[in-house]
């Protein structure tokens, strides 16, 4: 279905750590829409992952950053404007941790350092990217910088723990960068909230599988796919979105606006006879 979307555009994908990823998958396919791409992660990621596969197959290079070293960001957009020749027109992060979540420590008992790290990680890191990017001018205007959100940045999903709070923090900066970089820039910055998703960050959540088939029988239309979701981060790295800032997007098949459906209703019968 690649249409040329990207034609000309050049970006950088962060957090695409195996095929499932959110990022692997729209890293191809703004490959497969004219983009040209550099791919970054964590260095332990770039150790453990497969990125090398991808970056093959994209005809990418990769440069180790971790989103919570204003270093290591600086670098990274000092290396991609070399490799690229000049400014560039994307950033998509995708990028996620809680150890609290992958200690299994329950909210109510959180460590606090913990959960200092998984804000730094999940939500601060965002800013990082931005200030980095504005700092080193690096995005061209009509640029555009994508976040992945979560709705329980909205409303509890007990099992997401403190991943909810970084998701509330993340959407907020969306909204307070865009404001200023579309105004000095106009560079437009956006949250996606995904549909629960079969990836390595996301089966760690607590309870993961119930409310993935929860959210499946509560969305007319089904949960979205990571592919859905990097069609979807296409549109927004492309000129058809380019008035669309400051924005948190539903990308959940119409989970975030039904109250509850015929589906769930029949399974609650179901369990009480
Ligand atoms: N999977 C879901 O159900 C779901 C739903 C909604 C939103 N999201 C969000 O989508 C994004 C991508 O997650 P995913 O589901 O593709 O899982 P994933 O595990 O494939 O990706 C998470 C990425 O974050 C990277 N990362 C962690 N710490 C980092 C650091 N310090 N510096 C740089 N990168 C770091 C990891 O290396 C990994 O590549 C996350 O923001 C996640 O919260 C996921």
């Amino acid at each position: 279905m690649a249409n040329q979307l990207l034609k000309g555009k050049k970006g950088i994908i962060f957090g695409a750590l195996d095929e499932r990823s959110i990022a692997w998958k729209t890293a191809l396919a703004a490959v497969a829409e004219g983009a040209e791409i550099v791919l970054t992660n964590a260095p332990i990621a770039l150790r453990m992952g497969k990125i090398n596969e991808l970056a093959k197959e994209c005809n990418a290079q990769v440069i180790a950053a971790d989103a919570t070293s204003d270093a290591d960001l600086d670098a990274l957009m000092q290396k991609s404007m070399e490799i690229f020749g000049g400014k560039f027109d994307f950033i998509l992060h995708s990028i996620g941790m809680s150890p609290n979540v992958r200690k299994n420590i329950e909210y109510t008992a959180t460590n606090h350092d913990n959960f200092l790290k998984t804000l730094d990680i999940s939500a601060l890191s965002l800013h990082r990217v931005l200030q980095a990017a504005m700092k080193a001018d690096a995005l061209n205007e009509w640029g555009s910088v994508l976040a992945l959100s979560y709705i329980a940045a909205q409303r509890t999903f007990p099992g997401y723990n403190d991943m909810a709070d970084a998701k509330a923090v993340l959407e907020s900066i969306a909204r307070s960068f865009g404001y200023h970089y579309g105004f000095a820039r106009k560079v437009r910055v956006n949250t996606i909230s995904q549909s629960p998703t079969v990836t390595t960050a996301g089966s760690g959540v607590s309870g993961f599988d119930v409310f993935y088939n929860y959210a499946e029988k509560m969305s007319p239309l089904g949960n979205a796919s990571a592919e859905d979701c990097a069609n979807y981060c296409i549109m927004f790295f492309s000129d058809y979105t380019r008035m669309v800032t400051m924005q948190n997007l539903f990308h959940d098949g119409g989970f975030s606006n039904t109250g509850v459906s015929n589906l769930v209703i029949e399974d609650m019968k179901n369990s009480q006879q």
